[in-house]
C-alpha cells in the first residue's frame, strides 16, 4: 500500500484519505502540491551516530539513526554563520532545508512540534527561530520520557526530551486541554459535600477593588468587594453554589464539573513504551500514542491535515487517524513505512478512513 511516490496527497474534502510514502522528506516536500499542513510533528534523527535495530521484524534489519552531511556553505549563508563543532553544523545544515520546506507547506494557522534531545535541542531551536520567527515560539515542552535512572554516579539522570512548539503566525489552532487532578489535590480539596456531591471552595471575595463589585449581600460586605456582580452572586446562591463559611463566602466547585489544571509545558504523566507493555513497541524510537494524541488534540481539529516527515512506525499518523484528522507521513526507511502502514490499516478497519 505504501509506495515510493511523490504524487498529490489526498484532499481534505473526501473521507479521510491518509498517505504514507517511502521518501526522504526533502524530496517529498519539494514536490508536494497537496493541501497545506495544519499540524506538523517531527521526531528527526537526533545528533547521534547510532544504529537502531528493529525488534518487530524477524529479519536482522537495522537502520542508521543518523543523517547525511548537509550543504554547510549554503546553510551558513542562510543562517549568517553559526558556532558549535563542525559536525553539529553539518547536522543543522541537514535539518535546515527540511524545516524550511515544512514551513512553506504549512497552513497560515498551522503549528509545528519538533521533538528532539535536550543536548542538541537549543541549537535546533535557533533554526526554528530563524524560520518561524521568535515571535511565533509558543512553548518548549519538557517531556519526561522515563522513570528516574538510579544508576547515575557522576551525572544527573537525563530522562527528558524537548518538544519545540511554534506556530506559523499569530493566528493558530489551539484547543485548551486539562490534565487530570492529582490524587493529593483531590483528597485535600473536595472535603465538603452536599446533595450534588463533593465540592471544593473557590474564592468569591475580591482581592483587588473593581468598579461595580462593592455591595452588601446577606449581611456580608467584604472590604475589597466581590469577584462577581450582584446579579451573578444572587444566581449562584439561588442555585446552591455558594458555601457560607463562618467568616466568608466561597463558590462551590463540584468534583463532577471540575476540570483538571490547564496543560503546562512539563509533561511527566506519559511514559515511554517499555518492552513489557501489551501494545508493544514495533520500532526502536517509537513514541507513545498518548503523547501524539495530546499534540494532535491540542493543535488541530477534525478534518485537518497532520504531517509527520520522519514518521517511523507511524505513531503520529495513528493518533491523527483515530482522532479524525487526515494523516500524511514520509520516511526514508521501507521497513518503517511497512510498520506504519500496518498500524494505520489496523485503525482504518475501525474508522471511516482510507489509505493510499
Ligand atoms: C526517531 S525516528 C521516528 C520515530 C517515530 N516518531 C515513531 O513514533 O515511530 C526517525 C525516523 O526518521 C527516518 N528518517 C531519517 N532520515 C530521514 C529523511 N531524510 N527523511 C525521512 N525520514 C527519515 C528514520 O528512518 C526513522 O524512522
Amino acid at each position: 500500500m505504501a509506495k515510493k511516490q511523490s504524487s498529490k496527497a489526498g484532499t481534505a474534502t473526501s473521507n479521510f484519505i491518509h498517505k504514507i510514502v517511502i521518501l526522504d522528506c526533502l524530496d517529498f516536500l519539494t514536490s508536494y502540491d497537496g493541501p497545506r499542513f495544519n499540524l506538523v510533528y517531527l521526531d528527526p534523527p537526533y545528533f547521534l551516530d547510532r544504529t537502531f535495530r528493529l525488534e518487530a521484524t524477524s529479519d536482522d534489519v537495522s537502520f542508521q539513526g543518523g543523517w547525511e552531511d548537509g550543504d554547510v556553505e549554503e546553510f551558513c549563508n542562510q543562517i549568517g554563520g553559526t558556532s558549535g563543532s563542525p559536525s553539529l553544523v553539518k547536522y543543522l545544515s541537514w535539518l535546515y532545508p527540511r524545516l524550511t520546506l515544512i514551513h512553506s507547506n504549512m497552513a497560515d494557522t498551522g503549528s509545528i512540534f519538533l521533538h528532539i534531545g535536550t543536548r542538541e535541542g537549543p541549537y535546533v531551536s535557533l533554526l526554528l527561530d530563524r524560520i518561524f520567527g521568535m515571535k511565533n515560539w509558543r512553548s518548549t515542552i519538557t517531556w519526561q520520557r522515563s522513570h528516574p535512572h538510579n544508576n547515575m554516579t557522576k551525572s544527573l539522570g537525563n530522562v527528558s526530551d524537548y518538544i519545540y512548539y511554534y506556530s506559523k503566525s499569530n493566528s493558530y489552532t489551539f484547543n485548551l486541554l486539562h490534565t487530570p487532578h492529582d490524587e493529593i489535590y483531590l483528597a485535600n480539596s473536595f472535603s465538603n459535600e452536599d446533595e450534588r456531591g463533593p465540592y471544593a471552595l473557590a474564592p468569591v471575595i475580591q482581592e483587588k477593588s473593581r468598579k461595580g463589585h462593592y455591595f452588601e449581600y446577606k449581611g456580608a460586605n467584604p472590604p475589597y468587594g466581590w469577584r462577581v456582580r450582584l446579579e451573578t452572586l444572587k444566581a449562584l446562591d439561588a442555585d446552591g453554589r455558594i458555601h457560607w463559611g463562618t467568616n466568608r463566602a466561597y463558590k462551590k466547585i463540584y468534583l463532577e464539573e471540575a476540570k483538571g489544571a490547564v496543560l503546562q509545558n512539563i509533561w511527566s504523566d506519559i511514559f515511554n513504551i517499555t518492552r513489557t507493555e501489551v501494545d508493544n513497541r514495533k520500532y526502536p524510537t517509537q513514541k507513545p500514542i498518548k503523547l501524539l494524541e495530546r499534540i494532535v488534540e491540542l493543535s488541530s481539529n477534525v478534518g485537518d491535515i497532520v504531517y509527520d516527515p520522519f514518521c517511523g512506525s507511524g505513531t503520529t499518523l495513528v493518533a491523527a487517524g483515530k482522532l479524525g484528522r487526515i494523516a500524511i507521513g514520509s520516511d526514508i526507511s521501507p521497513e518503517a513505512v511497512e510498520i506504519a502502514t500496518n498500524r494505520m490499516n489496523s485503525i482504518i478497519e475501525s474508522h471511516e478512513s482510507k489509505l493510499f
